[in-house]
């Protein structure tokens, strides 16, 4: 096999691969969140503070707009908002941080 083809044949598949498990993040955050946060977070609104949605611009305006941000919320709690550090393995705490900004950014009307 020609020297340059290898290397390019090798990240086609390994972005191939990356998009598999980004993919299946989502769809495990998906199943996080319709049993952690739907009740509270139904169709990406907020049943207890109304302006605390999971919609771009109110994740924009509140610097929420990150995973890291998520996250940090997600296990710490806020307020209201109860702390699922305790109760959610890491990597479930991810996969709904990046579920959530995900949804946020295919609703951008609000
Ligand atoms: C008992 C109700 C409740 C549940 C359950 C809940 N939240 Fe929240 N959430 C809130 C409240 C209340 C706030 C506003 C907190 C504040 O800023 O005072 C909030 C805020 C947020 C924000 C920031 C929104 C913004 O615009 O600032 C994110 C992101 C979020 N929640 C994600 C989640 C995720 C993900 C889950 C599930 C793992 C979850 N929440 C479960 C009540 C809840």
């Amino acid at each position: 096999m020609n020297k340059f083809l290898k290397p390019l044949i090798l990240s086609i598949l390994l972005l191939n691969h990356i998009q598999a498990v980004n993919a299946a993040d989502l769809e495990a955050g998906a199943q996080v969140f319709s049993t952690n946060c739907a009740a509270c977070h139904a169709g990406g609104n907020n049943a207890i503070m109304q302006d605390k949605t999971l919609k771009k611009d109110a994740l924009e305006t509140n610097n929420m707009n990150s995973i890291s941000a998520i996250t940090t919320q997600v296990k710490n709690g806020k307020n209201a908002m109860p702390a699922f550090g305790g109760r959610l393995a890491n990597e479930d705490i991810d996969n709904v941080a990046n579920y959530v900004l995900n949804q946020s950014e295919q609703c951008k009307e609000k």
